[in-house]
């Protein structure tokens, strides 16, 4: 059976971010795979890589060695066949708990030399997820669909082929008229909570299941 571990990067557990990635665990399920779920910011301490340069002794070579509650989920990916990850886009990037497991999860299969250039033993696919205020549109205008490629093209050298989903102009919080956010409509926003992200739903669903699949 395959193992595949599902890792939501959003400090939220059930909400945008937290729900497709779910979704898409239920989905590899549906094809048969065996999956666990991480909520990245349950972990009581973990942090990015710390520069111990542990990864690159020959008694370690491609794995990280740094003692935290990341390691173990680090090697819960080593171990499985396929990767399932979602994260919020924050700033303009991703969320600092993913960079942090990214950063660890990619440097350690980084060699330093000329032959072999990485200690990538086997690749796994992946599946990116990504939700944000900014709708799809407006990827391309400010940046964001580069900034995705470059964790695409990352991904696919050191982990394995990566499809990503993108899931925009998502409802941040169930009650816009605490605020005072004049920037959003809150009766769109919910109309499209209530109508299209059910679909994102779906899609991530199909997309889990492919990744059990492939
Ligand atoms: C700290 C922070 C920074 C954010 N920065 C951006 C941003 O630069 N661009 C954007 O489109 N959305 C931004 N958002 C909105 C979230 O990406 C969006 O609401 C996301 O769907 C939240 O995911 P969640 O529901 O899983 O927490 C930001 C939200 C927070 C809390």
């Amino acid at each position: 059976m395959k193992k595949i571990i599902a890792i939501n990067a959003s400090p939220r557990s059930e909400w945008n971010t937290g729900s497709l990635v779910r979704e898409a665990a239920k989905g590899a399920e549906s094809a048969g795979a065996e999956v666990e779920v991480i909520d990245l910011y349950k972990l009581k301490n973990f942090k990015g890589c710390v520069s111990c340069f542990g990864c690159k002794l020959p008694e370690h070579f491609g794995k990280c060695v740094y003692h935290d509650d990341l390691l173990p989920v680090l090697e819960k990916a080593e171990n499985a066949d396929g990767l399932i990850i979602g994260t919020p886009n924050y700033l303009g990037n991703v969320s600092s708990g993913f960079r942090a497991f990214y950063e660890r999860l990619i440097f350690q299969k980084i060699s330093y030399k000329k032959e072999p250039k990485n200690y990538v033993e086997k690749k796994i696919p992946v599946l990116l997820i990504m939700t944000s205020n900014v709708s799809e549109d407006f990827y391309t205008q400010i940046g964001y669909d580069k900034m995705l490629e470059d964790y695409k093209n990352r991904f696919e050298n050191m982990v394995g082929p990566t499809e990503i989903m993108i899931c925009g102009d998502t409802l941040q919080v169930d009650d816009y008229e605490k605020y005072d956010w004049t920037m959003f409509d809150p009766n769109a926003k919910k109309l499209r909570r209530e109508t299209v992200f059910p679909k994102e739903m779906e899609k991530a669903f199909s997309l889990g299941a492919e990744i059990a699949g492939k």
